[in-house]
């Protein structure tokens, strides 16, 4: 699916005084009259509890400039920081935020959520405020993320054929149906090949941090 390089959207959501936003590529325009738009949520992110809550959302579409806002919002968790402390946004509709310098998005009234049972609902939404300036060139995964890092370095032989050992005790990873790993705090793997040591830490949400 990789290969079909989606663009990246931001979407944004309030509930009062909630706010809360992440990157997103699972995305589409679902519906042509009366317009409609799907965006896909993890039940693992701190959007999705927001979303549930709120009435409206808006889905930034991101251009080829905007790597650092997609790095913002798709690697920080509002589960532990305020985002939106760290860009510039206004309030749309209903309080929903609106990035500054969003040329091309939307705000739409929540119509549905569905949990079809997999670990993202599908949110479908009514547009009420549409803005976009001249056709743009999107922010695509490829740019986001690099293919080689999260396919196929997964897919190619394990570390031990690079002489690489883990150290310590082993340890089983167990994730919740909500995506957060059970039994402990973080998990740290350390790596040694040589004289080169890295450290791989699994938190609780199941990010990987490597240092
Ligand atoms: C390339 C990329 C695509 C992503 N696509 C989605 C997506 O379609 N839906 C989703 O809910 N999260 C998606 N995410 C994950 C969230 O953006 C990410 O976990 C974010 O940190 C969650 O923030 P939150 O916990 O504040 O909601 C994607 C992340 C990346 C890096």
């Amino acid at each position: 699916m990789a290969s079909a390089d989606p663009a990246m959207v931001v979407v944004t959501t309030a509930n009062g005084d909630e706010r809360s936003g992440c990157l997103v590529g699972f995305h589409a325009q679902s519906s042509i009259a009366p317009h409609g738009y799907a965006v896909w949520i993890s039940k693992a992110n701190h959007t999705y509890g927001v979303v549930v809550r709120a009435t409206h959302l808006a889905v930034h579409f991101l251009t080829e400039d905007d790597a650092e806002l997609a790095a913002t919002f798709g690697t920080l968790t509002g589960d532990r920081v305020d985002k939106f402390a760290r860009v510039a946004w206004r309030r749309g509709p209903a309080g929903v935020p609106i990035l500054n310098g969003s040329d091309h998005g939307l705000v739409g009234r929540k119509v549905s959520l569905l949990d079809d049972g997999g670990d993202h609902v599908i949110v479908t939404i009514d547009p009420v405020e549409v803005w976009s300036r001249e056709p743009f060139t999107p922010l695509r995964l490829s740019a986001v993320e690099s293919p080689i890092d999260t396919f196929e370095r997964w897919r190619g032989d394990g570390p031990s054929d690079l002489d690489v050992v883990v150290t310590g005790m082993p340890r089983q990873i167990s994730f919740a149906p909500s995506g957060v790993t059970t039994g402990f705090a973080n998990a740290t793997y350390t790596l040694v090949r040589g004289s080169a040591r890295k450290q791989v830490i699994v938190s609780r949400y199941g990010r990987v941090r490597i240092q």
